[in-house]
Parts: C-alpha cells; sequence; structure tokens
C-alpha cells in the first residue's frame, strides 16, 4: 500500500482516551442540571410516579430534603410542579393565586432551607385547572388567549413573591411573557427571571408527566395552542417573539426529537438556550434499561450530551440527580 497517501486522518484525534478527551468539543457539567421534582399535598410517604422510574411525588419534608441532596451534588437549580387533588380544581385556576397554598409553601419553604438553589416555578393553568388545558376554557371549548392573561400573571407574582427566581411560563399563550415581564416589575419583582418555554410543541412524550400531576385535558388536545411537531420555522418566530417581550432565557421542549430547533434557535438568538428533556424521553430510556434492551447511563449521558452539542446551556432532566452522581464519580 506505499502508493496510498492519506492526509487526513481522523482517527489520529481518537487513538487514546487522553487524546480523545484533548479534542473533545463539548462537556457536561453538574451546573448545566436543572431538576424537575413533583410536591403533593398531605404528609404520607412519597408516591412513586410508575411511569417515572426513579421519580416521585414528595411530601414538603421530603422535598426539602431531595432539594438538599441536589444541593450537594452541586445542581443548581430545581423546577417545581404542584401535584393537587381534584378539591383544589376549578375552572379559573384560582388557587394558582392562593398566597397561602401548598405551591408557594413548597417555594418558601425550599428557599428558606436553601437559600442558595435556584426555584424555578411552572406558569400556567394545568395542575389548577378542572379542564386539565393551560389556558382558560370557554363553554365552546375554545382556549381563550388575552383572558388567560391575568390568571398567568397573577400566578406567576404569587410565585415570585414566594421566592420563585425562575418563572417558567410553559402555557404558549401568545403575549404572556410581556404580559407576565409587566405584572412582575408592577410588583415589585424586577429581578424575578423567566424562561421562557418558547418552542413548546404538542408532544406525545408529555404522557408520564400528566401521569404524575392527573392532569391530562378533560376534552381536546393542546394543538390550539402548543405547537405543531412539523414545523421548525414558527420556533424562529416564537423566539423572537419571546426575546423582545423580555425572556431572560429561551426553551425548547421536549428535547431528542427536537435537536434541529434547539440548534436553529442557537443561531437566532444570543440568549441563554434550555432544553427540557421531557417525562417520556425519560420513561423510554428506563423502560429500555429495565428491559435489558440498552444501557441506560450511558444513554443517558449520550443522550445529554446531545443538548450540549445543539446549542442548550442548561438541560431540565430526571436524569439531574442520577446525572450528577455519575459526574461526581467519575470527575478525575
Ligand atoms: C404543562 C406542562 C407540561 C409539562 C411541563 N409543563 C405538560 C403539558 O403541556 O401537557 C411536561 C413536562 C414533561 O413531560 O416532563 N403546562
Amino acid at each position: 500500500m506505499n502508493s496510498f497517501e492519506l492526509f487526513q486522518r481522523p482517527r489520529r484525534n481518537r487513538k487514546s482516551p487522553s487524546m480523545r478527551s484533548l479534542v473533545q468539543e463539548n462537556h457536561l457539567n453538574v451546573s448545566d442540571l436543572i431538576a424537575p421534582l413533583f410536591v403533593k399535598e398531605g404528609t404520607s410517604a412519597a408516591e412513586p410516579i410508575k411511569s417515572m422510574p426513579g421519580q416521585f411525588r414528595y411530601n414538603l419534608k421530603d422535598l426539602i430534603d431531595e432539594c438538599g441532596r441536589l444541593q450537594e451534588l452541586g445542581v443548581p437549580c430545581v423546577s417545581l410542579f404542584p401535584a393537587l387533588s381534584d378539591a383544589f380544581k376549578d375552572k379559573l385556576a384560582s388557587e394558582s393565586a392562593n398566597i397561602d397554598g401548598l405551591f408557594p409553601n413548597a417555594i418558601r419553604a425550599v428557599k428558606e432551607k436553601y437559600p442558595d438553589l435556584l426555584v424555578m416555578t411552572d406558569v400556567a393553568m394545568d395542575p389548577y385547572s378542572s379542564d386539565g388545558h393551560d389556558g382558560l376554557v370557554d363553554s365552546n371549548g375554545e382556549i381563550l388567549n388575552d383572558e388567560t392573561l391575568p390568571i398567568l400573571a397573577k400566578m406567576a407574582c404569587v410565585q415570585a413573591e414566594a421566592g420563585s427566581d425562575i418563572i417558567g411560563p410553559s402555557d404558549m399563550m401568545d403575549g404572556r411573557v410581556a404580559f407576565i415581564r409587566q405584572s412582575l416589575d408592577l410588583a415589585g419583582h424586577k429581578n424575578t427571571s423567566i424562561m421562557s418555554y418558547t418552542a413548546k410543541y404538542a408532544s406525545s412524550f408529555y404522557g408520564p408527566f400528566r401521569e404524575a400531576l392527573d392532569s391530562a385535558p378533560k376534552a381536546g388536545d393542546k394543538k390550539t395552542y402548543q405547537m405543531n411537531p412539523a414545523n421548525g420555522d414558527e420556533a424562529i418566530r416564537e423566539a423572537l417573539n419571546d426575546e423582545a417581550e423580555g425572556a431572560d432565557i429561551l426553551m425548547v421542549k421536549p428535547g431528542l426529537p427536537y435537536l434541529d430547533i434547539l440548534f436553529r434557535l442557537k443561531q437566532t438568538t444570543t440568549l441563554p438556550l434550555a432544553v427540557y428533556n421531557v417525562s417520556g424521553e425519560y420513561a423510554m430510556i428506563k423502560a429500555a434499561d429495565q428491559a435489558g434492551w440498552l444501557d441506560g447511563e450511558s444513554a443517558m449521558l449520550e443522550m445529554l450530551i446531545s443538548f450540549k452539542r445543539a446549542g442548550a446551556s442548561m438541560i431540565l432532566t430526571y436524569f439531574a440527580k442520577e446525572a450528577a452522581q455519575y459526574l461526581k464519580t467519575n470527575s478525575k
């Protein structure tokens, strides 16, 4: 083979672990991780969520303990969701305005115990809505946009008042970032951040989450507000709107089926980008791992680094604790 001259040999950069590490372009850090956690009423033991092995609906005390473990591991942020029984749900999501409710109490308790742990909170009507929708439903089943905005803004102000560091509007109503920003500012919460669920798709991958909160829509689907999975340009329009409306961080959700969207937003905005590695993505890997069909840990790591490669600076993931434990054990 003397006559064969090969000048480009990409394999030279892969010849040993040290060489591979030297040329590695992206890294997963514990500081990239945001852990979603569910809090429920009462003091009964944590309830496992069947479709999300390793995830629980926590009572307040267990939630705080879990926050402590995450902080100890170096996870900088938790994203909290309330799991409310039907008694607390109505058409107007009234419970979301109750400053003494389960959720504000949980936010206050976590911030009191762990002031340096960032607390992100979700803004949408579904955990509090008897209709199971993110917006207000009228008698024809239409999801009303402008009428929903004051409800979301009130919810955001209550969460900010309780100590939330980052408001995460996940509802996909038009104009909600501007409306929430103005309301927060008027209420004196100028330093409360907004991480907008900018490109949130109408996805089957939210199934396990809806089981966790018992929040599936009672009628219809979410396709008049969440985005059509077939669309990419539309995500850019949403991003430009959210940026103009005052969002601090833009999010793409779900993650794995929408890596192209994340990559395109990276070329579009200079704002930090987040990705939500949602419940169904977690469930897929857990299920395959439990069946012995793939190695769950390496699949998790490969998935998480794909988000960094595509442009995310932070990842909301139910794998946060597991990934943090891995990074701690393997950082030498
Ligand atoms: C609702 C909300 C959903 C998720 C986060 N906030 C579900 C939905 O839109 O129906 C999904 C998160 C996940 O699947 O992990 N506003």
